[in-house]
């Protein structure tokens, strides 16, 4: 079994916050992400599949191919996208990194196997220094 990796990237704005508890309860529980009038940041995406290299490629699964997928499915989706308010996949959620991460993964899922391999994880960074893994 071999893992493979592709990344992509997308920038999208968001907020969290609960609408019926109060700006300084939101500030304490969520941070800069409470800010009432929005912001943003430069996600990475990394979306890693697993599969038996096909014996006449080589490949698990054609990267190209899966980058495609990825753009369809998310990042014309997202991109430049309020997260709260455009995205059909994540405006009913609290738009946290984990979040995030499981509504890709629901996405993708379907159509990893018809390339013929497996999702095995999402990874997303909302900064430099966290990460979210989500394994299904
Ligand atoms: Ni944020």
């Amino acid at each position: 079994m071999v893992h493979i990796t592709r990344r992509e990237r997308f920038s999208a704005a968001h907020k969290l916050a609960h609408p019926n508890w109060s700006n300084e309860k939101n500030h304490d529980t969520f941070g800069k992400c409470a800010n009432p009038n929005w912001h943003g940041h430069n996600y990475n995406l990394w979306v890693t599949v697993k599969g038996e290299p096909e014996p006449l490629t080589g490949f698990v699964v054609d990267l190209s191919a899966l980058g495609d997928v990825i753009k369809d499915k998310v990042i014309q989706h997202v991109d430049h996208k309020n997260l709260n308010l455009d995205v059909p996949f994540t405006k009913h959620l609290m738009t946290s990194t984990e979040n995030l991460a499981i509504a890709i993964w629901n996405e993708l899922e379907n159509s990893v196997i018809k390339l013929g391999a497996e999702l095995h994880c999402v990874k997303i960074s909302e900064t430099e220094n966290n990460y979210v893994e989500y394994f299904g």
